[in-house]
């Protein structure tokens, strides 16, 4: 398929997200740049014109009446390219143990990373993709995608090969992230294992990743060795994220903050310090709501507070064995539902703030002149309508670079 000029019309609402081009903070995610009756114009893959009745004759027009018109989902945080499946821990999660425990009983990130050390390329290619497709038809244009089911040198190079590969023949946009520090292999010593990412993982990440992050957490990777790993990733231009915070409050929002993270993700049991030093230092909250729904935990990260207290949040998937959704309506929804955010607040997470959070805000995340044709066509006449009606796919046409799908 090629790219098509193309004017859209009478978008009953039309989601600019017009505004700072920074990360989006308090009353700033409240703005969703809305214009009714909005038409948008698209040539050669980009948005030209944004605006009401536009003088424009391409050879396709459609009629957006009734409907809202807004930026395809970005999804900031992904495991995507993973092997196998984990439904049987669902008996285990309702019999009521935890995540950790199943950890270390051999299963959870374990279990996956069996799987996956024994999937060839061509395997996890397919496998990944057909996630990439669902993601698609669910509106989200550009993605996150993180390594950490190899937990060797060989393995988490095949995964950034696997991700490489991804990014030149899915129509997904997608950014590379290196979590060689996702769990501590079995039978190894921690410390030893951050000796082989400093020395072998990352001189190799060249050319294959933007971000490394750390899964820095009590049992897992302390503040200590997170900070070597992602000061020694800098060294090779790796941009620092964390999972941050998400069982226990190890410091890992302060430690974004202090290592210059993009992103610092989950956030479920950040201290206020930490949360004001990441406001201070522009670090991006991404907020994922679908790993608390899924584990059944009555506690979500503290949105209102995160956003009180100025950190821009963004939201994203968490896709992953253990999280397994490819949808980021639902996120939206759980967000809104479970975390108390406005729908506008949500949608520019969803958005905007999500693009920030993995550095492509200059390209996508707002409908724009001179931005790249990335947008949905849902079947709402409101941005309302994006959480309250919900559990379906909204989501009627997806434009990526101007391609209709
Ligand atoms: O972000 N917390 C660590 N990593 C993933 C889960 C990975 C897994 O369970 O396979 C997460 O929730
Ligand atoms: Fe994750």
């Amino acid at each position: 398929m090629e790219s098509v000029d193309l004017l859209i019309t009478h978008a009953s609402e039309l989601l600019t997200l017009k505004g700072p081009k920074k990360p989006r903070i308090r009353e700033q995610m409240k703005n969703l740049g809305i214009i009714k009756n909005g038409s948008l114009a698209i040539k050669d893959g980009q948005i030209v014109d944004v605006g009401r009745n536009l003088r424009y004759k391409p050879e396709t027009t459609l009629d957006a009446a009734g409907k809202l018109v807004m930026p395809g989902f970005v999804d900031p945080h992904t495991h995507v390219v993973f092997a196998g499946s984990r439904e049987f821990e669902l008996d285990l999660k309702l019999a009521g143990v935890p995540y950790m425990e199943i950890l270390r009983r051999g299963g959870g990130i374990f279990y996956t990373v069996e799987k996956t050390r024994k999937a060839s390329p061509t395997q996890l290619l397919v496998q990944s993709k057909k996630r990439l497709d669902t993601m698609l038809r669910h509106g989200t244009t550009s993605c996150e995608a993180k390594t950490g089911y190899g937990l060797d040198v060989e393995n988490e190079l095949k995964l950034l090969k696997v991700q490489k590969k991804l990014q030149g023949s899915h129509p997904m946009e997608l950014v590379s992230t290196f979590l060689g520090a996702h769990a501590i292999p079995e039978q190894m010593d921690g410390d030893d294992y951050v000796q082989t990412i400093l020395h072998e993982m990352l001189p190799k990440t060249k050319g294959l990743a933007r971000f490394c992050d750390v899964f820095c957490e009590k049992g897992v990777f302390t503040v200590e060795q997170t900070r070597k790993i992602l000061e020694a990733g800098k060294q090779y231009g790796l941009v620092p994220k964390i999972h941050a915070d998400e069982i226990v409050n190890t410091g890992g929002a302060t430690l974004a903050a202090e290592v210059g993270a993009i992103s610092a993700d989950h956030l479920l049991r950040s201290s206020e310090a930490g949360l004001q030093a990441m406001a201070r230092n522009h670090v991006t909250g991404v907020l994922l709501p679908g790993t608390p729904f899924c584990m059944m935990m009555q506690r979500y990260a503290p949105a209102r507070k995160i956003i009180g207290l100025g950190v821009p949040v963004a939201l994203g998937t968490d896709l992953n064995p253990n999280c397994w959704t490819e949808n980021m309506q639902l996120i939206i929804q759980l967000a809104c539902l479970n975390m108390k955010m406005t729908p506008a607040e949500a949608i520019t997470a969803a958005t905007f703030n999500a693009a920030c959070a993995i550095g492509v805000n200059n390209r996508v995340g707002s409908l724009e002149k001179g931005k790249q044709a990335d947008l949905l066509i849902l079947d709402c006449p409101s941005h309302q309508f994006l959480p309250y009606h919900f559990g379906v796919n909204l989501v009627e046409t997806v434009i990526k670079k101007g391609e209709i799908f």
